[in-house]
């Protein structure tokens, strides 16, 4: 069993921690988390990721206002870095290994916050030794939650912290882009849907859009005019969406195993009318 919990209590528990306590990470936690890492080397759709926890020093929390990253991060005491090969679907397959490892470490009690950028130029990259063919697009800050009692009960209990979140009715739809899903029609995918719709995403922006045709399910990025350009357009960051995609096949997939719904992941664009809606076909759930 890779969780001690059921992932939808696990997935509900998860939120950007941006404030940790400075104690380091308990050299049995570390363990477990590294073993964890170490096991999680090929994606769903076959990139070779490479996972690794790295103990943060102070100029770490710096070093990160150069490479894009919003929001003020204090205290981390260690980062997950995550790097995939080169290939098509590279970036959503870190997204996805990189996402099941942050629901690992929200099952060990600890606060993550997930920071995009650019880093391959970043002390990350060189600590990691990055290769030219290797993509970083993003780090994850952990360590123990900071703040007061409630603000730790809240970790445990915050059940479905959906209100700042789309409604299904912009997410889910059936046989097109312009159908919505009802409830009743998703049947037992409600729960797999559910879960996806409180996945992290960049900006939070949520660009995913997802199609139910029959017995499978098709993932769509819906692309935010202008994002990635960086502020002012100077600072030029990675494909964050498409990550994105691949953090919501995880949350999707997890639940949907966990509730025995049998499927696999295939690319097969299956010609659904997007002209003029800045949508990409990127992948499908086949149940
Ligand atoms: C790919 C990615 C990049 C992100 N980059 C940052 C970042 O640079 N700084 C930050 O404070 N939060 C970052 N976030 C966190 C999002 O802002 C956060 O997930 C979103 O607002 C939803 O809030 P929640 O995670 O608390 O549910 C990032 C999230 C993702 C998935």
């Amino acid at each position: 069993m890779t969780f001690s919990k059921p992932i939808t209590e696990i997935i509900k528990a998860r939120y950007s921690c941006r404030t940790y306590q400075d104690t380091p990470i308990d050299t049995e936690l570390q363990q477990q988390l590294n073993n964890f890492l170490a096991a999680s080397q090929t994606g769903p759709l076959g990139t070779v990721t490479r996972l690794t926890l790295i103990s943060a020093i102070a100029e770490d929390t710096s070093a990160l206002k150069g490479v894009g990253t919003y929001g003020f991060i204090k205290n981390p005491t260690g980062f997950i870095t995550g790097t995939a090969s080169t290939g098509e679907k590279n970036l959503e397959d870190l997204g996805y290994m990189l996402e099941r490892a942050v629901l690992f470490t929200t099952d060990l009690g600890l606060g993550t916050c997930w920071l995009g950028g650019s880093f391959t130029k970043s002390r990350f990259a060189k600590k990691l030794g990055l290769h030219k063919d290797e993509h970083l697009p993003a780090v994850i800050a952990t360590g123990y939650i900071a703040g007061t009692q409630r603000q730790l009960d809240m970790f445990i209990r915050r059940s479905a912290d959906s209100d700042n979140r789309k409604p299904w009715k912009e997410l889910f739809f059936e046989g097109d882009l312009t159908a919505p899903l009802s409830q009743d029609t998703a049947g037992d995918y409600i729960a797999p849907l559910e879960m996806l719709r409180l996945a992290p995403s960049a900006s939070n922006k949520q660009p995913w859009r997802i199609v139910k045709d029959g017995e499978v399910w098709h993932f769509y990025l819906q692309r935010t005019p202008g994002y990635g350009k960086g502020i002012l357009g100077l600072v030029k960051l990675e494909d964050l969406q498409r990550v994105d995609i691949g953090i919501a096949m995880c949350h999707f997939a997890l639940t949907a195993q966990e509730l025995d719904l049998q499927g696999h992941w295939e690319v097969n664009e299956p010609g659904i009318k997007t002209e003029g809606m800045l949508t990409e076909y990127v992948v499908s759930w086949c149940s």
